[in-house]
């Protein structure tokens, strides 16, 4: 079987239009803008319209033209839709189904949610790369677009300040004859163990949603902030340590490492554990929060926007959610 190389071809983001401030938040539950800026990092948030426009595959449908222009190639170019996300539109069809809809895509390509949440993009990242080496596909649009807005307690301090709502997307494809972009190595794990850390109980199959959860306010998220602290250092720093060596890298060989967005001590903590200078890590968490599966593509993206990223760079995703997922990449940009 010919194996091939993977390039990232294109990106693309879309932020919601409404900005909510830690001082917006004071007027909804007991909080200051000092304690949310020193224990997350966070300034601000996006939060998606409810009138329309702003759903998740909205956003992604904004993304993904972005990105395709970036690529250079048209909707039908697409081989593989991987939309990850835990706020799809609706429960059916998937979300892949309604973006591959939007965009006009008529070739009938695969479409799949990925239900990961915050390593939800690097898993697809990583399941689309794979098929891309042994030549299945040539061409997949991953996505990650939330809109935790809505499955966030307002009432509950503890979780509402610290997600937003957004997307990001990334087209990758079979790398060109003579370009030297890659895949060196991903990793992809989870420890169902840790679920009740961070879940979301009500609302499925086992518990439907009742006039007295919605009364109670118990079918939103709900997380264990300490016990998801802990594990998610630990994982990033071992995931990030493991791609590096199985890559044969070392760390004075890394450009940039993309960590998922969750808390600024989670990423100031894992850049210590795995030794990189916080001046390599992208982060942009005043910005967004905690937008789960759209926080990595979205740092990707602005930060080859901005110039950081470059062609050649040597880039490390580095993801950590709900499940327990995580997931880490090693790529020539
Ligand atoms: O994306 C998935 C992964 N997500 C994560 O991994 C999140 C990981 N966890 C975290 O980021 C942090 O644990 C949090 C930001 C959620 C919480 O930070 P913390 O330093 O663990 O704070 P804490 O929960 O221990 O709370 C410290 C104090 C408490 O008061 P007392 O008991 O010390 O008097 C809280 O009641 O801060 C209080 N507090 C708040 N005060 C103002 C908790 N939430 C707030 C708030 N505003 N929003």
């Amino acid at each position: 079987m010919k194996a091939y190389e993977v390039k990232v071809l294109g990106t693309g983001m879309y932020a919601p239009k409404k900005i909510v401030t830690n001082i917006d938040l004071e007027s909804i539950v007991e909080t200051n803008d000092q304690w949310i800026f020193e224990r997350t990092g966070i300034r601000e948030r996006h939060i998606c319209s409810t009138e329309g426009g702003e759903f998740p595959t909205d956003m992604a449908l904004n993304a993904t033209r972005d990105a395709l222009k970036a690529a250079n190639l048209q909707p039908n170019d697409i081989d593989l839709i991987l939309f990850a996300s835990v706020t799809p539109d609706v429960k059916l069809p998937n979300s892949a189904t309604i973006l591959q809809v939007k965009l006009g895509i008529t070739n009938n390509c695969a479409c799949l949610d990925i239900a990961a949440a915050c390593s939800g993009f690097v898993y697809g990242f990583n399941m689309a790369s794979a098929m891309i080496k042994t030549g299945m596909i040539k061409n997949a649009l991953i996505v990650g677009s939330e809109m935790l807005s809505r499955e966030v307690n307002w009432k509950d301090r503890n979780t509402c300040i610290l997600f937003g709502d957004g997307c990001g997307v990334a087209i990758i494809g079979r790398a060109e004859e003579g370009s030297d972009s890659l895949v060196y190595s991903s990793v992809m794990s989870a420890d169902g163990t840790g679920g009740e850390f961070f879940d979301q109980p009500v609302g499925g199959s086992v518990t439907p949603i009742t006039k007295e959860h919605l009364d109670e306010g118990s079918h939103f998220m709900q997380m264990k902030g300490k016990e998801m602290f802990k594990v998610a250092t630990r994982t990033l720093a071992e995931n990030a340590q493991k791609v590096i060596t199985e890559a044969n890298l070392t760390l004075a060989d890394i450009d940039w490492v993309v960590p998922h967005q969750a808390n600024i001590r989670i990423i100031e903590t894992t850049a210590k554990l795995i030794g990189v200078e916080m001046d390599k890590m992208i982060v942009n968490i005043h910005k967004y929060g905690n937008t789960s599966a759209a926080t990595v593509p979205i740092a990707f993206h602005e930060a080859i926007m901005d110039g950081r990223i470059k062609r050649g760079n040597i880039v490390l995703f580095d993801a950590f959610g709900a499940g327990l997922t995580a997931g880490a990449t090693l790529i020539k940009y």
